[in-house]
């Protein structure tokens, strides 16, 4: 094992957020350890989906500071070690779910026939493989939101930050994504943090962290 093993994959430090002159994240201290998963929870308008962004290096902090201690120094390698499940539909309209799906793993270089496999396999693990062939404006909201939590799972990404993914679904099909995600990223060592409303969701996760009036309250699962 390496330093770079145990070196947490994202670390924030002093971290906060403006917008404008709008405080809305401040003084966060943060690691995200491998092979863990977190439940990041709060009000709406807390704060979640602008930490997850910090977190995935797409809003730098306003004050402090994120690094990636654990994950590749090179920018570009680094971006594809983060997998990100966004809050609003992100799956391009003109490809099919499964094409979505592979899209990912084939920027990356990926020969087509592992990536289909994986593709189809991730769609399987989040009661998905009927939707291969759909287009994306053929599907319901929580059916993009499946396809969105497979292409997380199927790029074979480090640190995946899934922002309520599971909003649109119903408790059941919630439960199997939320599962799927956090043994697949698992599975690979990765670490996975999952924004939610649900506190039956967030219990599933071995760490839970609630962002109020700015700053995040830890709590431990017993
Ligand atoms: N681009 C932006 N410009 C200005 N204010 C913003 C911007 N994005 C978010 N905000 C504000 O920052 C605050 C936090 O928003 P954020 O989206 O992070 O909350 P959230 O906890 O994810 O909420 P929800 O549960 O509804 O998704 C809110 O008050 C929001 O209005
Ligand atoms: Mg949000």
């Amino acid at each position: 094992m390496t330093p770079t093993d145990l070196a947490p994959l994202v670390s924030a430090s002093a971290v906060g957020v403006r917008y404008g002159s709008t405080q809305i994240l401040h003084g966060i201290d943060l690691d995200i350890a491998a092979s863990s998963h977190v439940a990041l929870t709060g009000r709406s308008g807390s704060g979640k989906t602008t930490l997850l962004l910090v977190l995935a290096g797409l809003l730098a902090p306003s004050e402090g500071s994120v690094a990636w201690p654990g994950l590749a120094v090179d920018p570009t390698e680094r971006r594809g070690q983060i997998g990100m499940v966004f809050q609003a539909p992100s799956l391009m309209p003109e490809l099919t779910a499964l094409q979505n799906v592979t899209l990912p793993l084939r920027l990356r270089g990926t020969d087509r026939q592992y990536t289909e496999a994986a593709a189809l396999l991730a769609l399987g693990h989040v009661a998905a493989a009927d939707l291969a062939d759909a287009l994306p404006p053929q599907l319901s909201g929580g059916q993009q939101q499946r396809v969105a939590i497979a292409r997380a799972l199927a790029g074979g990404h480090r640190l995946v930050l899934a922002d309520e993914p599971t909003g649109a679904l119903d408790r059941a099909h919630a439960h199997v994504a939320a599962l799927a995600l956090r043994d697949g990223v698992a599975a690979t060592g990765g670490a996975l943090v999952l924004a939610t409303h649900d506190p039956e969701l967030a219990e599933l996760f071995d760490q839970q962290l609630a962002v109020a009036d700015g700053s995040i309250r830890h709590s431990v699962r017993s």
